[in-house]
């Protein structure tokens, strides 16, 4: 069924484990995800970014509907996510295309700037009942709204981090349920070789009451996956891998049989191939 996002990440954290989200972009990638998730039998979150609805021709509601018609079906709980929202007018819809939280994106402004635009989205938010996450430092690898992705691993540039300090007095001046921290992850890695600064992320743990959520997960090996999960994440972000696994699987598939035409045929296996990553990155961040 349908939940909600603080609830499912409360529930995490409080037995020191973590809620996977897992961002979609095709109605294969909703399915593959509860199919693993209902697999893990381990609740789930279903997320859209902006990027996503971008790539939909800017439309927000089909993709949404039917992430909500799934979550709906599904023997697990199923939250839906609003991810990495730049636009106003985005997270204005994000209410009534069924989503019970949003990440509101401004960590690429100054710090005075994100603050500010995060505090007007936070209200906003609370005031429509939505959770709200944000990010302060910054992590790198992400496309903006021109499309030009931001140079990779800057995440270890100085500056990009989050400072503990700046974070704690962001959430008490912001109101955000959860803060997404830069600790060393960077979007869309296709190899797992990040590795994460844990004494950061021991110092920010210490200083805030809010979850605290890893973007850029696809490139953090499973090792330091649980690591950053005892440390206090409770929300993991999980994309590329998806489009690493679903790509390998159909292009395998469509090698082997170069005369395929019927697109249900790669596109199962490749649907298959996201739902078996899904159960696997599941059992990694759960925890307890
Ligand atoms: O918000 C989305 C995530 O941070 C996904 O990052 O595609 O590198 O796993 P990723
Ligand atoms: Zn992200």
């Amino acid at each position: 069924p349908l939940a909600a996002t603080g609830t499912l990440v409360a529930r995490a954290t409080a037995r020191r484990g973590a809620v996977a989200a897992f961002n979609v972009i095709t109605l294969e990638h909703v399915e593959a995800v509860v199919a693993g998730a209902e697999a893990a039998d381990a609740p789930v979150i279903l997320q859209i970014s902006e990027n996503a609805v971008r790539y939909r021709y800017g439309r927000l509601l089909p993709l949404a509907r039917a992430a909500a018609a799934a979550a709906e079906g599904a023997r697990v709980d199923v939250a839906l996510h609003l991810d990495h929202v730049q636009s106003d007018d985005l997270l204005r819809q994000a209410v009534d295309a069924g989503f019970g939280s949003v990440m509101y994106d401004a960590a690429r402004l100054s710090y005075d700037e994100n603050l500010a635009a995060t505090r007007a989205a936070a209200d906003w938010g609370h005031a429509n009942g939505l959770w709200v996450e944000a990010e302060l430092g910054e992590v790198g690898g992400k496309a903006g709204r021109d499309g030009r992705v931001r140079p990779p691993l800057d995440a270890h540039a100085p500056g990009a981090r989050t400072d503990p300090g700046e974070a704690r007095a962001f959430v008490a001046d912001s109101g955000v349920d959860a803060l997404a921290v830069a600790i060393g992850s960077s979007h869309a890695m296709t190899t797992r070789t990040a590795s994460l600064d844990h004494d950061l992320l021991k110092r920010l743990a210490d200083g805030l009451d809010v979850p605290l959520v890893l973007h850029g997960s696809s490139g953090v090996p499973d090792d330091e996956l649980t690591a950053a999960v005892r440390g206090g994440i409770g929300k993991v972000n999980i994309g590329t891998a998806l489009n690493v696994a679903m790509t390998a699987a159909i292009r395998e598939f469509l090698a082997a049989h170069p005369d395929a035409v019927d697109s249900r045929k790669y596109l199962t296996v490749g649907r298959e191939a996201m739902a078996r990553t899904v159960r696997e990155l599941i059992a990694v961040v759960r925890g307890g």
